[in-house]
């Protein structure tokens, strides 16, 4: 079963609560929660306290991504705020199997992400630990970007990796991902789909929701 998981990168900040409300409405599965501290990536989102108030409006999984040089140090925040998954930069500053272990112990399903420039063999010592591993497919900082289509082998070597250990992994595709994109993503292994703008800009979110989790699936 593919999930979808709306970036609130895309959404209304002034609205935030009421717009979790709606994607819940809409059939998403998670709420994909992108935190970017203007160091890792040159762009600021928002942090821990705005995160714990949303909790309060929503009883979907929260996906949190963490674009953050430090993700070791601010990841007890964002478990005592209400995240669900945490998923932080295999290129950050903190020491990888630490994090992924500190992550668990707080009661966090922990995932780490891939920048475009990272092969997906960088994940494979850590693999047996994740429940996701995401596989950008823009550099993150920003919404509204073109889907790195030649991401797509990253995935299924992760996808292959997986599948040769009999895990079953998340796999997850964030960046550019539409109703053009969604199909390679399925096909390639990915079955947690992040979309941004492709939901918030859409007329009719439901509909759209419901086209990126079956163009996925098939
Ligand atoms: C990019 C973020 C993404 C982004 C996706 O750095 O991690 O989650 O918001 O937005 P779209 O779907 O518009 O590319
Ligand atoms: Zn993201």
């Amino acid at each position: 079963m593919v999930k979808i998981s709306p970036s609130i990168l895309s959404c209304d900040y002034a609205k935030m609560g009421e717009e979790f409300e709606r994607m819940k409405r809409c059939g998403a599965d998670w709420l994909h929660i992108d935190v970017m501290d203007g160091h890792f990536v040159p762009n600021i989102t928002l942090g821990a306290p705005l995160v714990k108030c949303l909790r309060k409006c929503s009883d979907l999984v929260f996906d949190v991504h963490l674009m953050i040089s430090d993700p070791m140090k601010y990841a007890p925040d964002f478990a005592k705020a209400g995240a669900d998954v945490i998923c932080f930069h295999i290129e950050s500053d903190s020491p990888t199997e630490a994090t992924v272990d500190l992550i668990r112990s707080l009661g966090c399903v922990p995932a780490i992400a891939l920048k475009p420039a990272t092969p997906a063999e960088a994940v494979f010592p850590y693999l047996d630990k994740l429940g996701m591993v995401l596989v950008m497919t823009v550099e993150p900082g920003f919404g509204g970007q073109s889907f790195m289509a030649d991401m797509m082998p990253k995935v299924a070597a992760v996808r292959a990796e997986a599948d040769r250990r009999g895990l079953a992994l998340d796999i997850q595709v964030d960046g550019g991902v539409n109703l053009e994109t969604a199909a390679v993503c399925g096909k390639a292994g990915a079955n947690v789909l992040v979309a941004g703008s492709a939901i918030f800009g859409s007329p009719d979110p439901k509909q759209t929701i419901a086209r990126l989790r079956a163009a996925a699936q098939n």
